[in-house]
């Protein structure tokens, strides 16, 4: 056995990274974690809480009231905030979507979820996608992918899922902020996944895996 994989596979809103990181992550055999969803639930507490998410100082005594429990349950991860694993529904309803820019910007917040984010790697292989893995999360490892796709394609991924979701705002929110933006690690490989199925994504990254990387069983 080799030494534990780090595959970090960022990019924007739709661009189709969740759905490749996850079959990446089967693949090669290795936990997949969804970072966004840390941040979906946090968001999701504090509007519970009746917490405005652009109250910055109120978000934070929150966050430090806030329990979370991070794991993962045949190799797909997890996370409990205060004590609650919420459903898809929860994660993604239209008001976490419209407020979860504004506290993924929140540097306080951030620190705290990356350091769950971290914890991940010292048990097992994975594959982590979001905004900022590549970038801050884990900046040494040199598995870097970046999935992007044409914005009208993304809008029109998303509509498809029926999902009410600006994307648009999202995305300059996220990459305008000051802690943590979006942006391409210098040396990750970027995909356009504009005009690629899922599976021709998967490959390219899967591949360029194991052709460098002997120890991951094909
Ligand atoms: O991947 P997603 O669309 O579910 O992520 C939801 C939001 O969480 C996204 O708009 C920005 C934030 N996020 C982040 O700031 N950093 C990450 N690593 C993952 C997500």
């Amino acid at each position: 056995m080799g030494k534990p994989l780090i595959i970090a596979i960022d990019g924007p809103a739709a661009s189709g990274k969740s759905t490749v990181a996850r079959r990446v992550a089967r693949a090669l055999n290795c936990v997949f974690v969804n970072s966004g969803e840390m941040y979906r639930a946090f968001t999701w507490w504090t509007l519970k809480n009746d917490v405005d998410p652009t109250d910055t100082d109120a978000v934070i005594r929150l966050l430090n009231d806030t329990s979370f429990t991070c794991g993962h349950e045949e190799l797909i991860g997890f996370v409990e905030v205060a004590g609650q694993r919420l459903s898809e529904e929860e994660l993604k309803n239209d008001a976490v979507n419209s407020s979860v820019s504004a506290i993924a910007a929140i540097a306080e917040v951030r620190a705290r979820l990356v350091a769950e984010q971290r914890a991940f790697a010292n048990e097992s292989s994975l594959v982590m996608e979001g905004r900022d893995i590549g970038t801050v999360v884990f900046p040494d490892t040199p598995w870097k992918f970046f999935i992007d796709a044409a914005p009208e394609i993304r809008a029109a991924r998303r509509n498809a899922e029926g999902i009410g979701d600006s994307i648009e705002a999202r995305d300059r929110a996220d990459s305008m902020r000051k802690a943590s933006p979006l942006k391409v690690a210098d040396d990750a490989m970027v995909i356009d996944s504009s005009h690629l199925d899922i599976d021709e994504v998967v490959d390219i990254v899967v591949n360029a895996i194991r052709w460098e990387n002997e120890s991951v069983a094909s």
